[in-house]
């Protein structure tokens, strides 16, 4: 295959900015795309932490401000694995204190369709007719909502343009804002219809993706099938059963060498798959740090995760003093809802013994909590695709998973048949439900309790393949497809 020129457009990246997958996913695709030959660029907007962390330079492009957004600048600086990063400066969208997304309190910055129109919009122009620079990509891949505009910008702009894919990481986030956007963002008031970008009455940035996109792509192949009805396509169903020709589900990969318990410098005593005893000192170590008694029979639960009820995290609070009767023990590390963080604390003040939850964001803690846990939890209502079941199983931490998304599509549920012939990596239920969720995490405790059994299912887990490759060389054949339709093998 003949490399490409790819720009791959989205509002995080790691370890840059990060609210979740999406960063994690920025890094590890655009890495692979590179080590399979590709030529990529990430374009990524210059908050106050990726200032911080990227390489200063000048810019190498002043964009002039146009009728309806400010003047920026970009900047050319290397992520760590090595992809360089096209930086989208524009002080009065980026630079402030907060998040991507909101301010410090959790409230959405109320200037965000300007601020993600801006990104889009720069965008399309790197990947139009109007591109004045040396490089100009072949295909044009958007993340999401905050990147969803671009194709839409090209399509209104008519002339030549790089191929476009839009890739679904969240449908329950779509970019929504009052039809007053439109004119301000500079979109035609044709645009505002019902094939078009028009959302029961309001401004929907993910339709530009989904409606003028040449492909759509989620992040795995069950949730794609999911996302055609309701209630998983939110209200976009329709459209997406209607493109599904265009519509593809490709699995996410993770970063083997950041989640490798072999190396892993953040966790207390590092192993693999034949010195599987020397995880228990990572339960000890977690068990300290979070001041839990030891109980080296109880199994311990880990979660690491946003507390949302997209994640399921109210199962869990309905049944946690079942399960921690069984007995067992629970550690949860999140961020989110402030309901749920405070359902989740007072569980841990009411069962110190048992439950210790840490609110806040901790890279070293997940890592540890991976190591040191004996299955890990995720009774997700929706998961796109999840990366923490794949971490988990590569720390011969079982997953207890909800099977839907990528969760069905990446673990292997314990059935005696699988049992059998030794492919089970983990726990699959189906419901729901906070009892279906007890049911699940009763039967991998009794199966924790066959030693035997149990190391082989960590082992099936440590030894499944979750790099980046196979993902690459599947984006990588459906960008040769829509660059040259018809000759993908080239
Ligand atoms: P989502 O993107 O929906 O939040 P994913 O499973 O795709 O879910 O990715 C979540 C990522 O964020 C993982 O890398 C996970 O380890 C990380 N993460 C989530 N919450 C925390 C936290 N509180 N501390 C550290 N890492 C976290
Ligand atoms: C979203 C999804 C998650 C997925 C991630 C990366 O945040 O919620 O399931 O793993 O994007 O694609």
């Amino acid at each position: 295959m003949s490399p490409l020129r790819i720009l791959f457009a989205t509002s995080e990246c790691a370890p840059w900015a990060k609210t979740g997958g999406l960063a994690d996913v920025s890094a590890g695709l655009t890495a692979a795309l590179v080590a399979l030959g590709h030529d990529v660029r990430v374009l990524l907007p210059a908050y106050p932490s990726v200032r911080a962390q990227a390489e200063q330079r000048p810019p190498f492009w002043e964009i002039p401000a146009s009728a309806h957004f400010p003047a920026c600048a970009l900047h050319q600086a290397p992520l760590p694995g090595g992809v360089p990063a096209w930086l989208v400066s524009c002080p009065e969208f980026y630079e402030r204190a907060g998040g991507p997304y909101q301010d410090g309190d959790g409230n959405d910055w109320p200037d965000n369709a300007r601020r993600f129109g801006q990104l889009a919009r720069v965008a399309a122009l790197l990947a139009g007719a109007a591109n004045p620079l040396d490089w100009r990509p072949q295909v044009l891949h958007c993340n999401d909502w905050q990147t969803a505009l671009a194709p839409a910008y090209l399509r209104f702009a008519g002339g030549a343009r790089a191929a476009t894919v839009m890739t679904i990481h969240n449908l329950a986030f779509q970019g929504l804002f009052p039809p007053e956007e439109v004119a301000r963002l500079g979109l035609p008031p044709a645009s505002f219809a019902i094939d078009g970008l028009e959302f029961w009455g309001r401004l929907s940035f993910l339709k530009g993706g989904l409606q003028y996109a040449d492909a759509i792509t989620t992040v795995s192949p069950t949730y794609a099938r999911e996302i055609q009805r309701e209630p998983l396509g939110f209200g976009l169903h329709g459209l997406l059963a209607a493109r599904r020709a265009a519509l593809h589900g490709i699995a996410n990969g993770i970063d083997l060498a950041a989640w490798d318990p072999s190396t892993d410098r953040l966790i207390a005593q590092r192993y693999d798959a034949d010195r599987l005893t020397a995880k228990a000192f990572n339960k000890e170590a977690l068990q300290e740090r979070l001041g839990l008694p030891r109980e080296p029979r109880a199994p311990l639960l880990g979660m690491v995760s946003r507390l949302t009820r997209q994640k399921g995290i109210d199962l869990v609070v309905e049944v946690a003093r079942e399960i921690v009767g069984l007995p067992a023990q629970l550690v949860v590390l999140g961020a989110g809802e402030r309901d749920l963080e405070a359902q989740l604390e007072e569980l841990a003040r009411a069962n110190a013994q048992r439950i210790a939850v840490r609110i806040g964001y901790d890279e070293p803690l997940a890592h540890l909590i991976e190591a040191g846990a004996d299955a890990f939890l995720m009774p997700s209502r929706f998961e796109p695709c999840g990366l923490n079941q794949m971490y988990s199983q590569r720390y011969g931490t079982p997953p207890i998973a909800r099977a839907t998304g990528g969760l069905a599509d990446t673990i292997v549920d314990a059935t005696p048949q699988s049992i059998a012939d030794g492919t089970a990596t983990g726990f699959h239920f189906a419901e729901e439900s906070p009892l279906a969720l007890l049911a699940a995490v009763e039967r991998a405790a009794e199966l924790y309790r066959d030693a035997k059994a149990w190391r082989q299912i960590q082992r099936a887990g440590m030894a499944a393949d979750f790099g980046w490759g196979a993902a690459a060389q599947r984006y990588a054949a459906l960008y040769a497809d829509l660059v040259r339709p018809g000759d993908a093998d080239d």
